[in-house]
């Protein structure tokens, strides 16, 4: 069985790198296809989790466009996928380069396999573009390796059959729980390291598309006036390359006092800083899902999300980005919300969800049908 994965961001990159090893281990011959939709990110990621690339088309430009990205995109992953003889692709989640990668193994007629299918939030435009390239992977996708009951229920909505889904978790809890096992010592050097250790401080990240301009103003201000009422409180902000995103930044934290803004960690040391925070700020889908695990009180900044299990536990709010309720969630964090937040829990896997993808490949490949 010879199997490709496709991928090309951060994300991607830790959720696929337990993916990666199940195969390797078990002797299934792989081949990776990065995308490069991101560099330096995803290098930080690959070096990490030692993932050795067969291909890397290197697409990332400065300030790139959906649709340049998309179109250079296909062309490039058409002439790996034809010259390697694939027997499934595997992608996973929603980005551009998850998309792609499912439109040219369809092309190619080679059967994908979706990690992380069935996220939903019923809204087009949120999150822009990610809601739509996970419906489109959704419909061309031949096995559908679903997180959660939630997202198994949003796929047979679709009229997709139930024995084509497997729910099994999120592989973004096996890179987590392999971090904490292996790693534990380096993570306490790493607060050291960036002068953490004893201090009191929210751990903000934003990049979203939809989140770009007057949502984000609106929500850096209103960090930025709490903050600066504080005496011993910080925002410790890693920072997405995204020149974008870093000119907001810039001009809206400008005169925020407390405010420690780094270049992207690497996975490790953002692990490290997420263990200690007060609490998270943020528009990640990956941090959605590894706050409960660390019992991390999250407000999510965005108008929809679709990890609502996180909310259901009582771990996260769903906030939006208006100025006025990002200030009054801050302030309600200071009292009892906070103690009811305070839960460690997982709605998203127990760790073991690349051993149950690599084995219903196995499956089908020894009954010879999906
Ligand atoms: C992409 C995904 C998004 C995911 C995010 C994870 C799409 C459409 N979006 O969004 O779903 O949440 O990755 O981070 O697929 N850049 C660098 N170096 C890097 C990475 C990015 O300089 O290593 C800069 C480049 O100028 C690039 C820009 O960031 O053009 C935007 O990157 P892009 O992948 O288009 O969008 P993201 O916001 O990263
Ligand atoms: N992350 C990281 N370094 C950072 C910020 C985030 O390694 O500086 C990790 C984080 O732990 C999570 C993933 O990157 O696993 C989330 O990536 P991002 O927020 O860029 O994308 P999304 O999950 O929203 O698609």
């Amino acid at each position: 069985m010879k199997i490709g994965l496709i991928f090309g961001t951060r994300p991607e990159a830790i959720k696929m790198a337990p993916v990666y090893h199940q195969l390797k281990k078990n002797n299934i011959t792989v081949k990776v296809i990065l995308t490069g939709q991101h560099k330096e990110m995803l290098q930080q990621v690959l070096n990490l989790f030692q993932i050795e690339s067969d291909y890397n088309l290197e697409i990332m430009k400065e300030n790139q466009e959906l649709s340049e990205l998309t179109g250079r995109l296909i062309i490039e992953l058409d002439k790996i996928i034809k010259k390697e003889k694939l027997d499934y692709i595997l992608v996973q989640g929603d980005t551009t380069s998850a998309f792609v990668g499912a439109l040219v193994a369809f092309y190619n007629k080679i059967p994908v396999g979706h990690i992380e299918a069935g996220l939903r939030t019923g809204d087009i435009y949120s999150p822009f573009p990610e809601e739509i390239n996970r419906r489109l992977i959704g419909t061309i996708a031949d096995i559908h390796f679903a997180p959660t009951e939630i997202n198994v229920k949003n796929l047979k909505k679709e009229g997709i059959s139930g024995n084509r889904i497997i729910k099994c978790g999120n592989t973004v809890i096996d890179s987590l729980k392999w971090i904490i096992k292996n790693k534990r010592e380096l993570l306490k050097n790493i607060r050291e390291k960036y002068n953490i250790n004893n201090k009191k401080y929210i751990l903000l990240t934003m990049h979203r598309r939809e989140n770009w301009g007057k949502p984000m103003i609106e929500v850096l201000n209103a960090i930025k006036d709490y903050i600066n009422k504080k005496e011993d409180l910080y925002v410790v902000f890693p920072m997405h390359l995204n020149p974008r995103v870093r000119e907001i930044i810039n001009k809206t934290l400008k005169n925020c006092k407390n405010k420690i803004l780094l270049e992207p960690l690497e996975y490790l040391e953002f692990i490290a800083i997420m263990e200690k925070a007060y609490y998270i700020m943020t528009d990640s889908g990956g941090i959605q899902e590894e706050a409960p695990t660390l019992g991390k009180p999250t407000l999510v900044l965005r108008d929809t999300t679709e990890r609502p299990e996180a909310i259901e536990a009582g771990t996260a709010k769903l906030v939006g980005t208006c100025y006025k309720n990002i200030l009054k969630y801050m302030e309600l964090l200071e009292g009892k919300l906070y103690q009811d937040m305070l839960k460690v829990g997982n709605p998203y896997g127990d760790g073991k969800t690349s051993e149950r993808i690599r084995a219903y490949l196995q499956k089908i490949e020894s009954e010879g049908k999906i």
